[in-house]
């Protein structure tokens, strides 16, 4: 379904994040018919370039990473023909009267704020003092949204001081991860699940997002961060919302927006014993985490093991374990919903702890397992087995079934004014509110990150965390 005619800005348009996802996004979105003839892709940045110069970038961009295949030139050639670009000085004066000639009201405009987070105030200033944003724009912001509370709070102000709370778009892209949506589809669109979603049936839920790469080529910001706020509070703090959060009435921005706040405000303070932090070790000629921070005295975490609980009704007394990290075993993503064991068998001899899971996969196959009890087939009486009932997506449906990626649909979701996969202002600042005392704690102790293997699941004490509860990590693979 086409959106309405736009003009969309990007503010840091030569930058990394425009050159492999946006503008490779918005073409695969043009190719798709979803962008109309007349819309136009503005970018600004300081490089002395001038639009031809910004349509080879573009182009080169789009061949690099991802979008354009050979039988699609013509069509390149249409879009790239959609892109202009203008010299603009965040902090100065150059290139905003250009702007503003060039914008235009009649159609939906928005501003994609792809640049460092001290520079937001003066954009948002430049677009106001110019006339170039009225009060339908819409702005787009990045994370890191903050570093912590206060510095989160100091940006949503800035923010307000030019902007309404519903022109402001703060992306997590993965809310715009298929899956994640789907899990909505899944606990809110089926019977099934819902009645047993509680800590009646669940004993506990775990969260996995493990990475193969490592921190090499962005060491100087990663090392300032650390999974914890790289991942933690913003990433996995969302999946873990939409897994606990009550029934939105219905699926619209603010309604979704509150039911998360809600599960947010409800996280207890974690004790430290519930937080193991990783930093992984050297490997052969694999360099070490400290290595590519370029920092041999770092003690930010390139991985991160918690456990955490929800006092509410729905979910007192339940474990939620959280785990990322870089340079582990596989690329995958994972949330399971582990039930509770039935509390009675009434076939002799079998002493196996049954447990029904729910694995939903987020990435890289998209797809759900639900391991059910049956019987071993055969003569050998009523043994019991563990098996799962496997739907992958691309099996059921179609490798093709969706091939969007995330930043795509949410720049087409900005263009259509819906903010329900985006963070409202209050929601990140809850965030904070939670993850700052335990980046303190750290501090405070003097904490230091426990080695671990690269091609590992982790430090061991990551293990541990969970053996000492009689649980298990489920396996990265
Ligand atoms: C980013 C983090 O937000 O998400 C990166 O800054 C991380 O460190 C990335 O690698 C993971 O995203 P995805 O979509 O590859 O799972």
């Amino acid at each position: 379904i086409p959106v309405e005619e736009f003009d969309l800005v990007i503010f840091g348009g030569t930058g990394d994040l425009a050159r492999r996802k946006i503008l490779p996004g918005l073409f695969r979105r043009f190719l798709s018919g979803q962008m109309p003839a007349g819309s136009r892709i503005i970018g600004a940045a300081r490089s002395d370039i001038d639009s031809d110069g910004y349509r080879q970038m573009i182009r080169d961009a789009i061949s690099e990473f991802g979008g354009a295949e050979k039988s699609e030139t013509g069509r390149l050639n249409d879009f790239i023909a959609q892109l202009h670009y203008l010299r603009v000085d965040a902090k100065g004066e150059a290139g905003w009267k250009e702007l503003h000639e060039l914008i235009r009201f009649k159609v939906v405009n928005a501003f994609y704020f792809s640049v460092a987070p001290s520079l937001f105030g003066d954009l948002a200033e430049r677009l106001h003092t110019f006339k170039i944003a009225d009060n339908d724009s819409r702005v787009v912001v990045e994370k890191p949204f903050g570093r912590d509370l206060v510095s989160a709070q100091e940006l949503n102000d800035t923010l307000a001081e030019h902007f309404d709370e519903t022109q402001i778009y703060r992306i997590d892209h993965y809310l715009g991860k298929e899956t994640v949506q789907n899990l909505m589809a899944v606990r809110f669109g089926n019977m099934l699940f819902e009645p047993l979603w509680n800590n009646h049936y669940v004993d506990h839920i775990q969260i996995t997002v493990a990475e193969t790469v490592g921190v090499g080529g962005r060491g100087a910001y990663y090392d300032k961060s650390g999974a914890m706020r790289d991942m933690v509070q913003n990433h996995l703090m969302q999946l873990l919302c939409l897994i606990a959060m009550e029934a939105p009435s219905q699926f619209d921005a603010d309604a979704v927006r509150d039911e998360k706040l809600k599960v947010i405000r409800a996280l207890q303070p974690i004790d430290p014993h519930h937080i193991v932090r990783g930093q992984y070790d050297v490997n052969g000629d694999e360099p070490s985490y400290r290595e590519d921070a370029e920092n041999p005295k770092s003690f930010t975490e390139s991985f991160i093991a918690l456990r955490c609980e929800i006092a509410n009704w729905r979910w007192a007394g339940v474990p939620f374990y959280l785990r990322t990290g870089k340079k582990l075993k596989a690329r995958t993503s994972e949330i399971a919903v582990v039930f509770k064991d039935i509390g009675h068998s009434i076939f002799p001899g079998d002493e196996k702890r049954h447990r029904n899971i729910l694995a939903i996969q987020l990435q890289p196959n998209e797809g759900m397992q639900l391991q059910v009890t049956i019987k071993e087939p055969g003569p050998g009486g009523m043994r019991l087995i563990d098996v799962p009932l496997d739907m992958t997506f691309a099996e059921a449906l179609g490798p093709d079934a969706d091939d969007t990626d995330a930043y795509e649909r949410l720049i087409m979701d900005v263009i259509r004014g819906n903010q329900t996969l985006f963070m409202r202002g209050d929601e990140v600042e809850a965030a904070w509110a939670w993850t700052d005392p335990i980046i303190e704690g750290w501090k405070a102790r003097n904490d230091v990150p426990k080695l671990y293997d690269q091609g590992s699941g982790g430090p061991e004490d990551a293990m541990a965390l969970m053996h000492r509860e009689e649980r298990r990590w489920r396996e990265i693979k």
